[in-house]
């Protein structure tokens, strides 16, 4: 069994706002265009899901989360959202693009997510993705497993996260039949959180 998926949006939106504000520039790169089908997986509040419907694009933002999707519902009362497992898509051909930000790492069966994306699109169709990579928060993860089992604990029902790198996530994606292109922005994607990281520290220390 999966590790609990539990959620507050209100400390999401506190804490974590720039999560959803370093999604902006993966909405440029998915270029939503009029009557596009789009999936917006781990939609959470649906702020990236209500910016894609913005540019034109049918959208259905889908989480796991009912706490999330309550919000999403109240702030964005026109767009569909549906409460289901990424990781147990059951769509079939019926989306132009799938996207999602910040959200794959916290699916640990990131294989059975990216086998139902590629069922939900209409081919050629486009996958565009952000998530947590190889190495992401290795210290906390090294200090969880060092000390849970000291507790008697087992560290791993309670770490949801799965971060892949670069090399695996591309050979799972091409497994499935995707064509994987690289993105020469990333520097200044990664530029742009550490940036708003740094800022947010900043300002809850004041
Ligand atoms: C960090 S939030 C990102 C939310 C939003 N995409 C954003 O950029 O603000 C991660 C979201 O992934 C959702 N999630 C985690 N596991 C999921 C799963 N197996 N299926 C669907 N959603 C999932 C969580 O409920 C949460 O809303």
């Amino acid at each position: 069994m999966d590790p609990p998926n539990r959620w507050d949006a209100r400390l999401y939106d506190d804490r974590a706002a720039f999560v959803t504000a370093a999604g902006h520039e993966l909405v440029d790169l998915l270029d939503p265009r009029a009557g596009d089908r789009v999936l917006d997986v781990g939609c959470g509040t649906g702020e990236l899901t209500a910016l894609i419907a913005g540019r034109g694009a049918v959208v259905t933002g889908l989480d796991a989360s009912e706490e999330m999707l309550a919000t999403a519902r109240a702030r964005h009362p026109t767009l569909t959202f549906t409460a289901a497992d990424a990781q147990a898509l059951t769509y079939d051909a019926a989306f132009d693009a799938v996207f999602s930000n910040a959200a794959l790492h916290w699916m640990p069966r990131l294989g059975d997510v990216v086998a139902g994306v590629a069922r939900a699109l209409d081919r050629p169709g486009r996958f565009v993705a952000e998530l947590g990579g190889a190495g992401n928060t290795a210290t906390v993860l090294r200090a969880l497993r060092a000390v849970l089992p000291r507790l008697g604990e087992d560290p791993e029902r309670f770490i949801r996260w799965n971060f892949p790198t670069p090399a695996a996530c591309a050979a799972l994606l091409e497994r499935h039949g995707f064509r994987v292109r690289l993105d020469d922005g990333r520097r200044a994607r990664l530029a742009l959180l550490v940036d708003a990281v740094l800022r947010a520290a900043r300002a809850r220390a004041r």
